[in-house]
């Protein structure tokens, strides 16, 4: 038997997401039976889908279920096994529950090399979010030599490779963020042409007339909202909305809206796809070559938040719904 504590979702939030729809308790586990092994947990990746899941509408993922822990990407240690793909001591990244240890069935479970680099980056600039950035500007934005590129959450764990890798591309990228700090970092840096606070900047139309003289051909849409709406209206023609996510909607009750000229999209034959990004592993291969490589060359720069201890893990992913991140969230809990 080992000693767990684990935090479980024990009522679905209205809005806002409060502390206490999460409850942490301490419970024991099995030792592992045929095919599983015992994890665990060093890193745990807080991320915002993750407040969709918190619903029971429908999804690309299923809801976390009531007085169950929820789970997230982590990175763990294996101390227990009975599965011939694992032995003990091997570092390995899957979903892991909230919790000190899992108990795992293998699937989606896979080893790393704890020498390559920190283990949390391998949920951040390694790992999902930067895949997703990496999809989504060379599948969809496509940014060329000389085009703008605009990206929102433009520091968060996805924004910020998405930005650097337009510019890698030889585009223009401006982008927006929630505070100065987040702003300059952008800009000095991840290399961004502009970032912008929309916090403080009240009229995102004007400050991207002004940031994007000759219009945007490529947005990497993180936040949704009326941010978008702005950036829609200034598509050019032929212009590519990666669609990743809403988070500013995120916690509303009242379903999404569009932006209200749609009709912009016949008019300037734009193309607005939306992407998960588990649906493209059979590109992590060209992703790690790629990004992997730009880490080890020192030509990406990431930042990130590194909360200390399980307990917190409520309350830092309710301040990621907030903007309270800066770069890739994740928990030490180990
Ligand atoms: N499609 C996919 O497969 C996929 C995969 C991963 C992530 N995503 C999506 O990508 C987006 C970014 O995710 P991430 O992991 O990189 O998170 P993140 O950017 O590291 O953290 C979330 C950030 O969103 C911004 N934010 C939070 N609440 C906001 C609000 N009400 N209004 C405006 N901005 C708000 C904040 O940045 P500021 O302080 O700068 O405003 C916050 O730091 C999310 O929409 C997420 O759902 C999609």
């Amino acid at each position: 038997m080992t000693d767990v504590t684990q935090i479980v979702l024990c009522k679905r939030p209205a809005g806002d997401v409060t502390a206490d729809c999460f409850r942490q308790e301490s419970v024991e586990l099995a030792a592992p039976g045929d095919g599983q092994v015992l994890i665990r947990s060093r890193f745990l990746s807080l991320d915002p889908y993750m407040r969709p899941r918190m619903t029971e509408l429908r999804s690309y993922t299923p809801p976390f279920e009531l007085d169950k822990p929820l789970t997230g990407g982590s990175v763990g240690e294996v101390v227990e096994s009975k599965n011939p793909r694992f032995a003990k001591g091997d570092t390995v990244i899957g979903m892991l529950n909230w919790a000190t240890h899992t108990l795992h069935d293998g699937k989606g479970l896979r080893k790393i090399d704890p020498a390559l680099a920190p283990l949390s980056a391998h949920l951040g600039v390694l790992g999902m979010p930067s895949f997703t950035a990496w999809y989504g500007i060379r599948h969809i934005c496509k940014p060329k030599a000389g085009e703008t590129v605009f990206v929102s959450a433009a520091t968060g764990a996805v924004g910020q490779v998405a930005g650097q890798l337009a510019k890698l591309a030889g585009a223009k990228a401006v982008g927006c963020a929630s505070d100065d700090d987040k702003c300059r970092w952008a800009v000095r840096e991840a290399g961004y042409d502009a970032c912008f606070n929309h916090k403080t900047e009240h009229d995102a139309g004007a400050v991207l007339d002004k940031l994007c003289p000759q219009g945007i051909d490529a947005d990497f849409e993180n936040v949704g909202g009326k941010i978008f709406h702005a950036v829609f209206e200034r598509l050019n023609n032929f212009g590519r909305v990666a669609f990743c996510g809403a988070i500013s909607e995120y916690q509303d009750t009242a379903p999404m809206a569009g932006p209200p000229k749609m009709f912009t999209i016949v008019q300037r034959r734009l193309t607005i796809q939306g992407f998960i990004v588990s649906d493209h592993v059979a590109l992590m291969g060209e992703f790690v070559s790629e990004v992997g490589g730009l880490v080890r060359d020192g030509k990406l720069r990431s930042r990130e938040t590194v909360v200390d201890g399980l307990a917190q893990a409520p309350a830092a992913f309710m301040g990621l719904l907030k903007g309270e991140n800066f770069g890739k969230l994740v928990v030490k809990v180990a």
